[in-house]
């Protein structure tokens, strides 16, 4: 029964020595040419290696990260437990990202920086929290948890969900009926939606025409949601007056693609948050332990829904 760790050495190292001391009846092992595949219970990875039939016996795979969209989860037979991974430090990150970018776009930061750049010393009005609504697309861990984080600044708060949600202090809209309403009344929109065939494309000129003028974006799902043209088009209008984008199609851009230069766009290459092996070896032992008692791990994937 081997657990197999499929990143990078540096994580894989703090995995082996929490394993070592938590779970010592399961081999750890970071190198697939020295394990027996028919050993292999349980895998650790960012995608799916091109040769998963090998683990005959594999019962869990495990995302190294929150996402599973880059997992290719059809490729995983069915009786395979997919897990994402939930732990702390994650959730942490995503909360200081989301909060500097809400911050950034509330006080105007993409404007100064390129008043900055062009030698200009000038205030721009400036609106108080209460009057800047933050809307979040995605009432899962990361942004349930990112709501709670800004919830002492004072913003009205809002969040879209398929399935009703209730998060004391925030308007939690679900469903496509509530779509445009929610929209409507949301001043900086956070994108934390899994990708799935249902979001792909979602954040595009349709949407945005439906935000309030000069309402901004901050963009931390995935690059597919993201219909470049369509935010081009929103910003250079004067429609949208920000966006701070974390993830893009693809990853990185071009060199001469228009976010790198682009006065209003704070770009980031994917790092709003990044898993922490410390805090995520803990989460996947607690996992292997429950899936053990015959429970299900905390983060299991419907493969129906794709998240
Ligand atoms: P969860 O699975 O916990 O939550 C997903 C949320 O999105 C749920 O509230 C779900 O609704 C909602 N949702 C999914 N599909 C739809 C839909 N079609 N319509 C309406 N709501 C929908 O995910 P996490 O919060 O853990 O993570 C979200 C995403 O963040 C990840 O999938 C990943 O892509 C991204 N991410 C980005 C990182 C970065 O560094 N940029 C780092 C980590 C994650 P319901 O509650 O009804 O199920
Ligand atoms: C994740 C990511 O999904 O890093 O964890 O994007």
């Amino acid at each position: 029964m081997t657990f197999l760790f499929n990143s990078d050495a540096k994580r894989g190292a703090i995995f082996a020595e929490a394993f070592a001391r938590d779970l010592p009846d399961i081999p750890f092992s970071m190198d697939p040419a020295k394990v027996d595949p028919e050993d292999v219970r349980y895998l650790i990875t960012w995608t799916v290696p091109a040769d998963l039939a090998r683990y005959r016996n594999l019962e869990v795979l495990f995302s190294i990260g929150a996402g599973v969209d880059q997992l290719r989860v059809d490729a995983v037979p069915a009786h395979v437990k997919v897990v994402r991974m939930v732990e702390d430090g994650i959730v942490r990150m995503m909360q200081e990202y989301v909060t500097l970018a809400v911050l950034a776009l509330h006080r105007n930061l993409p404007a100064y920086l390129d008043q900055q750049r062009r030698g200009n010393w000038q205030a721009i009005a400036q609106k108080q929290a209460v009057e800047r609504r933050i809307g979040v697309l995605g009432l899962g861990m990361l942004g349930t948890a990112v709501l709670e984080r800004l919830k002492p600044f004072g913003f009205p708060l809002a969040g879209w969900s398929r399935n009703p949600r209730e998060i004391e202090g925030v308007d939690c809209l679900n469903g496509r009926d509530s779509l445009h309403t929610f929209l409507g009344a949301t001043d900086i929109l956070v994108c934390l939606l899994p990708l799935t065939e249902e979001t792909r494309g979602f954040l595009n000129a349709d949407l945005f025409a439906r935000l309030p003028a000069g309402a901004a974006l901050v963009h931390v799902g995935r690059g597919p949601q993201l219909d470049h043209d369509g935010l081009l088009e929103a910003l250079d209008s004067g429609h949208l007056s920000g966006a701070v984008i974390d993830v893009t199609e693809p990853e990185p851009l071009p060199e001469n693609h228009p976010f790198w230069r682009h006065p209003k766009i704070l770009l980031t290459p994917h790092v709003a948050s990044i898993t922490q092996p410390e805090t995520a070896a803990l989460a996947v032992i607690d996992n292997i332990k429950r899936h053990r008692g015959g429970l299900d791990p905390i983060g299991l994937v419907d493969r129906d829904r794709g998240y």
